[in-house]
């Protein structure tokens, strides 16, 4: 059974209500509700933390290894700013795969660098809340082929 930790990050917590025309209407509690539900299906475990708080979310990370097989994060507006979160992935080797609800390419220009995506496996972003279900089936595809995570810079 693979252990996996659905984080989220600042504001994330809001959605919902949130800019839904944006990040649209469904809430935190229906994101993780979706991917438990698919996880059951495939034999793998949620545990899920949402913080506002970088450093609770670095804490959390630098906990990982052993605790967990696999990450999947959404680092909210952090995954423009914080080269802490991408040293905490960096620092562990648990495999990540970065979410966004939202295409952050097509957005403002400061929404176009991730620091964190670079410490992840892959980033999925523009698919909305089913986004954390591809991040689910692309982790869980990849603890399933046995590959180690991949080097990182
Ligand atoms: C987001 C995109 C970020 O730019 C933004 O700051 C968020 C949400 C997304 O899921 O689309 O908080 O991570």
């Amino acid at each position: 059974m693979f252990r996996i930790l659905l984080l989220n990050g600042p504001n994330l917590g809001r959605l919902g209500k949130r800019q839904p025309a944006v990040y649209g209407t469904a809430t935190l509690a229906d994101v993780e509700r979706a991917v438990r539900k698919r996880a059951k299906a495939w034999g793998a475990k949620i545990d899920a933390l949402q913080s506002d708080i970088e450093g609770v979310l670095v804490s959390k990370i630098g906990g990982s290894d052993g605790v967990y097989d696999g990450i999947i994060f959404n680092p909210g507006a952090y995954t423009h700013t914080s080269i802490a979160l991408r040293d905490a992935l960096q620092s562990v080797q648990v495999p990540c795969v970065e979410v966004h609800l939202s295409n952050t390419a097509a957005r403002e220009e400061f929404r176009r660098i991730s620091h964190t995506a670079a410490a992840s496996l892959g980033q999925i972003m523009g698919f909305g809340i089913f986004g954390y279900e591809l991040a689910l089936i692309a982790l869980v595809n990849h603890l399933a082929s046995g590959k180690k995570k991949a080097a990182r810079r």
